[in-house]
């Protein structure tokens, strides 16, 4: 398969690979970027450059409406990594308002698919995440365009959180850390997104090879940082007011804090996919 492929969110962990491999497969990419600079680095945690990768360029930013316009003007399909993970921004304003106008200039410009990065139980979380993007979610399944969802475990990048922990001497559990979660490489999930491409309106719940618990997963971050192991419980009971101090702090907080309480209580596993073990990237993050 060939044609022009809309990027959004291209130089997020995720969106630099989706471009890369969009690029070797002979697919024309065009990427929307807030800095064609800051694209042309290499990304964190190991996401490639766009140097090279990238047929056109547009420089986009959703909180500013007059960079909007015609991003999908003669592209056959959109795929979206467009979201809030570390950026100091409303999840609302961005994974929903800022996907939704891209959606409805998908539309407009009469694009074939529209693929969104979304994430597991996003139907169910009650964070301004999570609700952000649940609402787009279900907009997207009531499009003209095929709607194609990918509902991810947790990203490779997000794990390094775990090593920086153990490398200080500290990490945590919520309860005994009993929760699964298959955590899923970029350069995985970008071939899972460009191999179903060109499929009709469906989603899929995906996740890496290496199915594990919370607390698996903190003894693995204290083995490669080569820590002794200080895992604290923390306790269920003291879950409700620590959200409500964070509730009372910031809205950032509020929302952080919940989605993260929120993901430690439940199994997120996706179909495994991919061959990248999770052991040898943490073993080579510096
Ligand atoms: N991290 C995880 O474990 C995980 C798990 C499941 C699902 N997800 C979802 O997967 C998606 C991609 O995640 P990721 O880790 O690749 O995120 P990321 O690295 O933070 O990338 C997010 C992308 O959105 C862009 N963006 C944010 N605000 C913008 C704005 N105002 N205007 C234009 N672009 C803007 C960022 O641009 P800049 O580079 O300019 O900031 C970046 O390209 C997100 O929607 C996330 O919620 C993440």
């Amino acid at each position: 398969m060939s044609g022009r492929i809309v990027v959004a969110g291209a130089t997020g962990y995720v969106g630099r690979h989706v471009v890369e491999a969009l690029d070797l497969r002979g697919y024309r990419v065009r990427a929307l970027v807030r800095s064609r600079d800051r694209a042309e680095a290499m990304g964190a945690f190991g996401a490639p450059s766009l140097r090279g990768h990238v047929a056109e360029w547009r420089i986009v930013d959703y909180t500013d409406s007059s960079t909007l316009m015609d991003t999908c003007e003669g592209a056959d399909r959109v795929v979206s990594a467009l979201g809030v993970t570390r950026q100091n921004a409303s999840p609302w304003d961005i994974d929903f308002l800022g996907n939704l106008r891209l959606l409805e200039d998908a539309e407009r410009h009469g694009a074939a698919s529209f693929l969104y990065v979304n994430v597991l139980h996003a139907e169910s979380g009650t964070s301004v995440t999570m609700r952000s993007k649940h609402a787009f979610s279900e907009t997207l399944r009531r499009s003209r365009v095929a709607a194609q969802i990918v509902n991810p475990s947790g990203y490779f990048s997000d794990v390094t959180d775990f090593l920086l922990m153990a490398r200080r001497g500290f990490g945590f559990t919520l309860g005994d850390g009993a929760a699964k979660i298959n955590p899923i490489h970029g350069a995985d999930l970008a071939e899972f997104i460009v191999e179903h491409l060109g499929e009709p309106s469906m989603s899929w719940d995906v996740g890496g090879p290496d199915i594990l618990s919370y607390r698996e997963l903190e003894e693995l971050a204290f083995r490669v940082a080569a820590r002794r192991q200080r895992i604290l419980r923390i306790r269920p009971a003291i879950l409700r007011p620590l959200q409500w101090a964070a509730d009372r702090s910031s809205p950032r907080l509020s929302n952080l804090t919940r989605f993260f309480l929120e993901s430690l209580k439940v199994d997120a596993v996706g179909t495994p996919t991919g061959e990248r073990r999770i052991e040898p990237f943490l073993r080579a993050v510096h």
